[in-house]
């Protein structure tokens, strides 16, 4: 598809009270054809249910509806064929259509616009084309979950550090770990689904901004077009960008979850962790160190957060502080909205496959998980249960460590007589009390890292609770 070179602002379908033609670098500057034609499909949905309605008003005559589907039928065809040419002097998607319509069917095309403007014509376009791509990443969001689902119950017994301050702090299961996004991307996908209920409003019969004096059917128009709600305000019609900027902020806040995860696969992979090895096809080489093995895609990830940070900044800019309804300033909206859509779905799309063939190396994470004393916690508790206050028991664990720091040694080794130094209610049955399996299943309450726990999570999630 390419942009016709024309000068001929003459033609325009607005051409009417204007004497001079469009400078061509203001026409360059001010057309969004150059994005907006991804609207295509819905801004033709639109003009068919608009045309049907006119119709059945009597607003216009039948045979001119039946002539305005057909001809955008064919304009439709025309544009997936690769064979129509964008014009940049007839600005934005909804104009190169309509003119193309007036172009082949005459007087009839030229009935379209009646009781529309472009500006409920843009807001009707977005919300349908916002609306299908809510769906999608939904769906990609579910192909996430299975994959961290699937992972988690092949390696439901691996047991990784747990950390606070990326120190090791518990022994927790690798399952449990990632059902931790599990959580994240349900909330993500509420979210999104959430947002959906205020984008699919049909804002279609606000006209310009105050109605149309046209007996319309706005409810027949919804009808048409699958959305259970009309906008109740012309003005908030025209001006709404809310169900953006609120798929832009769902979407910031996916991607903040991706980077996190994104970090923790790359520090997984390092050789000072070697937690996971990532597939060859999700890294690269270097050019010049022949062992290097990158986690470019969760780097790239990582990275992209930043342009979905960025598109939520810009269309919040955008909006601030316009006046009611409409301004120019609002055929911003649209590339946030898209590259948002478009990093949002590849992202998820590429972290799924990516979790699926990811290798999980279960003997350093478990070797991993006995150090940086990760079961002194267990050790104090084992003291409470004995009958020791909790701020006593932390101390003579605290005294324990320090003792194994100048000693060079782990509290895992200490002898009976070594742990009674510290504390007479220790008896033998500290050393069952304190390995990496007793410390994650003695955490046995909801939410918690226990084997059982986590496994009844898993299930809750199969079964999509
Ligand atoms: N291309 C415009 C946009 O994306 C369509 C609406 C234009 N309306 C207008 N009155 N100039 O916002």
């Amino acid at each position: 598809m390419t942009i016709q070179e024309t000068n001929l602002s003459m033609d325009k379908l607005w051409g009417g009270r204007f004497t001079q033609p469009t400078d061509r670098f203001v026409e360059e500057f001010t057309a969004s054809i150059e994005f907006d034609k991804r609207l295509y499909r819905q801004d033709i949905r639109g003009s068919m249910a608009h045309a049907r309605m006119l119709g059945r008003q009597g607003i216009i005559p039948l045979e001119d509806v039946e002539a305005i589907v057909h001809g955008l039928q064919q304009v439709l065809e025309q544009i997936e064929r690769g064979e129509f040419d964008f014009s940049i002097s007839l600005e934005d998607i909804h104009m190169n259509i309509e003119a193309r319509l007036s172009a082949k069917i005459g007087e009839a095309g030229k009935r379209l616009h009646t009781g529309r403007s472009r500006n409920d014509q843009v807001a009707l376009d977005i919300r349908l084309y916002l609306r299908d791509e809510i769906v999608e990443i939904v769906t990609f969001l579910d192909l996430l979950l299975d994959a961290l689902l699937t992972k988690a119950e092949a390696n439901l017994d691996v047991i990784m550090p747990g950390f606070t301050h990326l120190q090791t702090a518990q022994p927790i299961l690798f399952s449990h770990h990632l059902m931790a996004y599990v959580e994240m991307f349900k909330r993500d996908r509420a979210r999104q689904e959430d947002c959906l209920k205020r984008v699919n409003v049909m804002p279609l019969g606000a006209g310009a901004l105050a109605g149309t004096t046209f007996p319309i059917d706005r409810e027949y128009v919804a009808e048409q077009l699958d959305f259970p709600a009309i906008s109740r305000n012309s003005l908030d019609s025209v001006s709404d960008r809310d169900f953006a900027l609120e798929f832009l902020a769902a979407s910031s806040i996916l991607m903040m979850h991706l980077s996190r995860f994104s970090e923790e696969l790359i520090l997984w992979s390092t050789s000072e962790f070697r937690f996971i090895e990532l597939s060859d096809s999700f890294c690269t080489g270097s050019s010049i160190m022949p062992q290097k093995k990158n986690p470019d895609v969760p780097e790239l990830v990582r990275g992209k957060t930043g342009r979905v940070y960025g598109n939520l900044m810009a269309l919040l800019t955008v909006m601030k502080s316009l006046p009611l309804a409409y301004n120019k300033d609002m055929q911003e909206d649209k590339e946030p909205l898209f590259d948002t859509i478009d990093t949002v779905k590849g992202s998820l799309k590429i972290f799924a496959d990516m979790i699926g063939e990811m290798r999980v190396n279960e003997v350093n994470m478990r070797r991993a998980a006995g150090l940086g004393f990760s079961t002194a916690t267990d050790v104090a508790d084992y003291l409470v249960r004995k009958g020791l206050p909790f701020r006593d028991a932390h101390e003579a664990v605290g005294n324990a460590v320090k003792y194994c720091i100048e000693n060079e040694m782990d509290v895992t080794e200490l002898s009976l007589a070594e742990w009674q130094l510290f504390s007479p209610y220790i008896a033998d049955d500290i050393f069952a009390a304190i390995t990496v399996e007793a410390s994650v299943n003695a955490r046995n309450v909801p939410g918690g890292t226990a084997r059982e726990r986590v496994w009844s999570e898993i299930e809750r999630c199969r079964e999509g609770k």
